[in-house]
């Protein structure tokens, strides 16, 4: 079985194919992105109208290109996946429609793809191989900590779309407090990797930042808290609260703080979501986890605990394609498929997870 993925939710267009090998094992064949980050540069952050325009224009390319890579013919193809939400819809639309019109043309079946599931599954692609010789289920029982741009989410994982939500962020995200906070300090978008590279040279004990939610008995997380804190921090740094005159020092030492506060939170709410689900093994996934720091720390609370950690490498972190049509392959695996009158929604929930936080 081949399959093609598509993912237009947000910035990102780009296109994947993954073959299922004899021994049952999901294969990348090829993942092309087409990044708009210079495009939005410019403004601050995602012009939605801007984004639709640009994947409309970017996508045939692309998919022609996988097809070129993988060396295959669209009639090769045995399901088309696409990214169906969330996101910004006028996006969502260009991949999802283009992945409906090459269903509809070729008879193959369409699978609807939900953007988190994407993210939460693409640790296990990596280790397909080894899944598929141990005769293991994918996906393989676990807890995934999603930290996208827009989600900050802790899951249970059963199986395929038994997904327990146990915690998620109740107003900002961890990306989207690293990217409001960088627009503050007037950094390039997209501001987690900017503010992760400045924190590199900065000292994390200088400025003691908050920590939010960090001690109530919920998986839940807040970030909101961390930007006002460096709001009025700011005007006590500089007299006019410019970030442009902080000193070079100063500038690293606040990322660090940033950093070191997202990261204490997301590490202690995913120890006490082990704790809580008894669960062996921790899958991280989302543009978040491309942070060193938050691996390194991640890494050294599993082995504390004996949990085995998953991490996709960094090219899976951030959107794209492949944990689209991985997603796609699973749910065509015990033939979930999609109608063609599906439509994308801006806002849906994980498939299949409860809507309320759990208490420990
Ligand atoms: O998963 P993703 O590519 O897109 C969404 O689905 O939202 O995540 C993008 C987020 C952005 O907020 C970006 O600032 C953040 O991931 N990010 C990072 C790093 N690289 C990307 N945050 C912290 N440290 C990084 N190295
Ligand atoms: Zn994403």
């Amino acid at each position: 079985m081949r399959v093609m993925g598509i993912e237009s939710s947000c910035d990102e267009t780009a296109v994947a194919l993954l073959e299922e090998n004899p021994s049952g094992a999901a294969r990348l064949l090829c993942s092309v992105i087409s990044t708009q980050i210079p495009l939005h540069r410019q403004y601050g952050g995602v012009i939605p109208e801007l984004a639709s325009r640009n994947h409309s224009g970017r996508l045939p390319q692309l998919i022609r290109e996988a097809l070129r890579q993988a060396d295959c013919a669209i009639e090769q193809i045995d399901v088309f996946a696409a990214t169906g939400g969330p996101g910004l819809v006028a996006a969502l639309l260009v991949g999802h429609t283009a992945a409906k019109a090459l269903a509809l043309a070729t008879k193959k079946p369409f699978v609807s793809v939900n953007h988190l599931e994407g993210h939460l599954l693409s640790p296990f692609l990596q280790r397909e191989e080894s899944r598929a010789a141990s005769g293991a289920p994918a996906p393989e029982p676990h807890l995934g900590l999603i930290v996208s741009g827009g989600h900050s989410l802790l899951v249970h994982v059963h199986g395929l779309g038994q997904y327990e939500l146990l915690g998620r962020s109740r107003d900002d995200a961890a990306g989207e407090a690293y990217d409001k906070v960088a627009k503050m300090l007037d950094l390039p978008y997209p501001g987690g990797p900017e503010i992760d590279k400045l924190a590199e040279l900065g000292d994390a004990e200088r400025f003691k930042l908050p920590r939010p939610m960090m001690h109530e008995h919920n998986f839940n997380f807040s970030f909101s808290g961390l930007k006002t804190a460096v709001l009025y921090l700011l005007p006590k740094l500089t007299p006019t609260g410019n970030p442009h005159e902080l000193k070079k020092q100063t500038l690293c030492d606040l990322c660090a703080g940033v950093r070191a506060a997202i990261n204490d939170v997301l590490v202690f709410k995913s120890s006490r979501a082990l704790e809580h689900t008894k669960a062996s093994k921790l899958a991280v996934s989302g543009g978040v986890s491309c942070n060193s720091a938050l691996r390194q720390a991640l890494a050294d609370m599993c082995a504390k605990r004996g949990v085995e950690l998953i991490l996709p490498p960094n090219e899976l972190t951030t959107d794209n394609a492949a944990m689209i049509a991985y997603a796609g392959l699973l749910h065509a695996r015990v033939r979930d498929y999609s109608e063609l009158t599906t439509p994308v929604d801006p806002n849906p929930l994980l498939a299949g997870h409860a809507t309320r936080g759990h208490t420990p």
